[in-house]
């Protein structure tokens, strides 16, 4: 007989219910807990399991896992959870939040007598989650994490950072990072793009693949693995003769700008990037490829060198 997998999920926002959706479809015994029970209604509909409170919703798996809107919420519901329920559980919190939050939880949960805790980032969306692509970072625990590791295909690529709790929050903010400068990107090609006579119904969505995923996976990949190498040892200079230098990047981002304003569009994503540069062409690196930004971007005082 095959063993049941069993799981606890607290929370069934966007993402909660998502995960939840994916243990239930897999067979796992999952029971759920919200605080607007509406969501719980439609979970059971699948197959899930409803739990009158969280203490009931923690006693019915080893496994618990956490997912909402902000630490302050966990923290809010942890607090009506009776330790006597989490005792020898694994908890695991895929709620976004900062490296110090991630402590906070950690403490409440050792003081509920959970047994262990996991810290996961997730860097998928309800849609993409379970696919191989997907992944979730995992900090805190290994020994919860290797028990996991495998069932836990069924969420995605699962990634083990290490013991340091901060690390799972530090990479959700990585990611997100390179994810909203190109968003910032696309919105702001895409609002230059409505405002012309080159858009018409569909366009956006036609401009994304018919011009820019291209152009990104061809020639800006290209540009990109040149600053990742550039970066990494610490040369921002090309010795080729060929890339873009500081004192040209300034005159295009300035003709940028010049072009938004014409168009009618603000240019409050871009000024900050052209202040970056102007900053480092003013300390002599004028003749540095734009990958040398990253010697301004740090705080006076900081670590980063
Ligand atoms: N959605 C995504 O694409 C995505 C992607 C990656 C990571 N995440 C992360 O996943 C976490 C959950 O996101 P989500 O998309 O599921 O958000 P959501 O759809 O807004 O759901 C929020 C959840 O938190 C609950 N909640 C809010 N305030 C609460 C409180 N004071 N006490 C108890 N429960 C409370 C909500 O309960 P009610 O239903 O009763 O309001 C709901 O279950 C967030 O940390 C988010 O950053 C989300």
């Amino acid at each position: 007989m095959p063993v049941e997998r069993s799981v606890s999920l607290i929370g069934l926002g966007l993402m909660g219910s998502a995960l939840a959706r994916i243990f239930v479809n897999q067979g796992w015994k999952t029971t759920v807990w919200n605080r607007s029970s509406a969501k719980v209604d439609t979970l059971v509909a699948k197959g899930a399991l409803p739990a009158a409170s969280v203490t009931e919703c923690i006693g019915a798996s080893n496994l618990v896992i956490i997912c909402l809107i902000n630490a302050q919420a966990v923290h809010d519901v942890l607090g009506d959870a009776d330790a006597h329920s989490c005792a020898g559980r694994s908890l695991i919190n895929y709620t976004s939040g900062t490296r110090v939050q991630a402590q906070q939880t950690q403490e409440i949960a050792m003081k509920l007598s959970f047994s262990a805790y996991l810290h996961g980032a997730v860097l998928a969306s309800p849609e993409t989650l379970g696919l191989p692509q997907s992944p979730i970072y995992y900090a805190g625990d290994e020994e919860v994490f290797r028990s996991i590791e495998s069932d836990f295909k069924i969420l995605g690529r699962s990634v083990y950072l290490g013991d340091d709790l901060a690390l799972a929050p530090l990479i959700g903010c990585i990611m997100m990072d390179a994810f909203f400068g190109l968003a910032v990107g696309f919105l702001q090609s895409t609002a230059l793009l409505r405002t012309s006579r080159l858009y018409s119904a569909g366009g956006a969505e036609r401009f994304l693949l018919e011009e820019l995923v291209p152009f990104f996976s061809h020639c800006q990949l290209t540009t990109l693995s040149d600053f990742a190498r550039q970066i990494d040892n610490r040369k921002y200079l090309r010795g080729d003769g060929n890339g873009m230098p500081l004192s040209l990047l300034v005159q295009t981002l300035d003709n940028m700008s010049k072009t938004h304003h014409q168009y009618g569009l603000c240019n409050d994503l871009f000024g900050p990037l052209l202040n970056l540069m102007r900053a480092r062409v003013a300390q002599g690196g004028a003749a540095e490829e734009m990958s040398s930004l990253i010697k301004v971007i740090p705080e006076p005082g900081s670590r980063c060198d």
